[in-house]
């Protein structure tokens, strides 16, 4: 069994979760509310618009990857992947800026709005697919779930805590400050995002989200688009995928 890097401070912050919940009834029945009728559904809808406008759609998406359109769900699915042309691992939101690029247009900052937009579009249409991440596929793609792992489980900033500190098998379903630790494999988490964040009002993206974590842990912030972060994201990804979560995009989180 893997040792926890837990600090006793920490620790004595934690209870088991049993009769708490991370939600008060009226939060609760705001959130079954918003199932039914997700304030994201809108920012999907207008980075389809944004998508389609400023670089082509579908379409444009497909050629640029090299795959046909009807093929471009599954494909979508197995990202972030090895794209040879730009000779990395990259997420979806990098491959629609190496799109502008390449159309000779204005590049959209991946930490801004109308990027969590076209990236949560994109990423649905692979919606009801498994992920079809495959990290032996490539030496590049092997390399990035690596260093992904590593940077889920090396501690790092002022209090020694590592992602692994607060998401390992060992502690899940344990409270810290009324919020129950999520199994990021059964959350589904990689499936699920980019979501709209109840507690921000606004739609966030999975490296967003990491970066929310980091800054709360006080571990150092991540810059999205990060061999780092891109690494991360192939690694809570696969644990979607071992967990058989099928994609939902946009999801709805706390
Ligand atoms: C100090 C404990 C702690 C550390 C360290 C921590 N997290 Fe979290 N994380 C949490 C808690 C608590 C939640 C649930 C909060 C909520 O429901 O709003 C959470 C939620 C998440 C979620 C969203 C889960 C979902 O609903 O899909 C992701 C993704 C995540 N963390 C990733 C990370 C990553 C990556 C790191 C390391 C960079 C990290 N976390 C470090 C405590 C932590």
């Amino acid at each position: 069994m893997r040792k926890l890097l837990m600090p006793f401070a920490l620790i004595a912050t934690m209870a088991y979760s049993g009769e708490q919940f991370a939600m008060s009834d009226a939060d609760r029945a705001m959130y079954a509310e918003m199932l039914e009728n997700n304030p994201a559904d809108i920012y999907v809808e207008s980075g389809g618009e944004i998508f389609e406008e400023k670089l082509g759609g579908e379409e444009a998406l497909a050629k640029f990857l090299g795959v046909k359109v009807d093929e471009l769900p599954k494909y979508i699915a197995g990202f972030p992947r090895y794209i040879k042309k730009l000779g990395n691992v990259v997420g979806i939101d990098q491959v629609l800026q190496a799109m502008q690029v390449e159309q000779g247009k204005k590049m959209t900052k991946l930490k801004s709005e109308d990027m969590f937009s076209m990236l949560a579009y994109v990423k649905s249409l692979a919606n009801d697919e498994q992920f079809t991440i495959d990290i032996n596929a490539d030496e590049h793609i092997k390399a990035s779930y690596d260093l992904g792992k590593k940077t889920f489980e090396t501690p790092r900033g002022g209090r020694g805590l590592s992602c692994l500190s607060c998401h390992s098998k060992d502690i899940v379903g344990m409270v810290l400050r009324t919020q129950p630790l999520p199994d990021l494999g059964k959350s589904g988490s990689g499936a699920t995002w980019p979501a709209y964040r109840m507690t921000k009002s606004s739609l966030r993206t999975l490296q967003r989200r990491f970066q929310g974590c980091m800054k709360n842990a006080l571990l150092k912030v991540i810059p999205i688009g990060s061999k780092e972060m891109v690494g991360l994201e192939v690694y809570v990804s696969t644990l979607a995928q071992e967990n058989k979560k099928a994609i939902a995009i946009p999801g709805l989180k706390r």
